[in-house]
């Protein structure tokens, strides 16, 4: 076995507040294999250059964030099915297709699936025909909404400040919706704060809402109309730490018995699947979230 360190990283900007290179330095010791993993800050318009460069210096893979998962994708020669349904990639891995020399770059998203294998392994949250709101029609959504139809809730409202962002996300994965049965909804924000025609429409309250929006960073809370949840409803933000607390805080104060969850042990699951993609092998993600939810805490 070779004993040389193959290096890989997450990409993105800003990017020096990353957990991922903790995340796969403890998934490496975990398995025992020979990597690097750092985080490399990139100026905007220097992706495709930036990866260009790195492959050169022999890196075999990165894990791509913000504002660069929709140019990873567009960059890669090949596409994984729930990438080309993001429009986006959160993982490049140079790989040799069969019977060819040459390595080709190939794109995948793990962040759908590590988000729904948080929500119902770690978290333990049952779909049973349930009805989930999905705030935000950003990249964020969009990298969750595949898996999210796949697990086949029975209906998704897309609920967005640009409604117009919200029906393309809707038309985007109208396919994929209708071979699993699940009914796609699209509105403005607006019409779920206050209540407009969401409400009239629904078969059911809401047992899963997701903000995937970044209103939080913007000061901004959004509170969802108890009206329109079940009691026991799943609240789950996709960021982590502070910045979920304004959403996940404002649904637990309500006067009802909602469950709250932040994006941590999302990380730490996209985070396995690209190890695993790599690698070949899974790590076990339990002991490294709870090490990583002990850090975050403790901040
Ligand atoms: P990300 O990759 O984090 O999803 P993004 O693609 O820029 O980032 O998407 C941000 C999302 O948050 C969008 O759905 C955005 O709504 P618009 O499409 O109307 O811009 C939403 N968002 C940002 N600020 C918000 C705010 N203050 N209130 C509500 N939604 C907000």
């Amino acid at each position: 076995m070779s004993t040389s360190f193959v290096p890989y990283g997450v990409i993105g900007n800003p990017i020096a507040h990353s957990q991922s290179p903790w995340i796969h330095a403890q998934f490496a010791k975990q398995t025992g294999i020979n990597m690097t993993y750092e985080a490399i800050e990139c100026k905007p318009d220097n992706f495709a250059d930036t990866v260009k460069k790195l492959r050169k210096q022999k890196y075999a893979g990165f894990n791509v964030t913000v504002p660069f998962k929709h140019e990873a994708f567009e960059l890669a020669d090949t596409q994984a099915p729930r990438a080309k349904l993001a429009q986006a990639a959160n993982t490049l891995a140079w790989q040799v297709p069969e019977g060819k020399k040459k390595a080709i770059l190939y794109a995948d998203n793990t962040d759908g699936a590590g988000f729904i294998r948080d929500l119902m392994f770690t978290a333990g949250f049952t779909f049973g025909g349930e009805q989930v709101l999905l705030l935000g029609a950003g990249g964020a959504a969009a990298g969750v909404l595949g898996s999210l139809i796949a697990v086949a809730a029975a209906g998704i409202t897309i609920a967005n400040r640009t409604k117009e962002k919200a029906q393309k996300l809707v038309e985007n994965h109208l396919t994929w919706s209708n071979m699993h049965s699940v009914a796609l909804h699209a509105c403005s924000l607006d019409d779920v704060l206050y209540e407009n025609e969401v409400n009239q429409s629904l078969p059911e309250k809401y047992a899963l809402v997701i903000n995937a929006t970044s209103s939080s960073l913007a000061g901004e809370v959004l509170t969802i109309p108890t009206s329109l949840t079940k009691p026991d409803a799943m609240f789950y933000d996709l960021m982590y730490g502070e910045k979920a607390k304004p959403f996940l805080e404002a649904a637990a104060a309500q006067e009802f018995r909602h469950r709250t969850r932040d994006g941590l042990g999302m990380l730490v699951e996209q985070a396995a699947l690209s190890f695993a993609l790599w690698h070949g092998v899974r790590p076990n993600t339990a002991p490294v979230l709870a090490e990583l939810r002990a850090m975050v805490n403790a901040k």
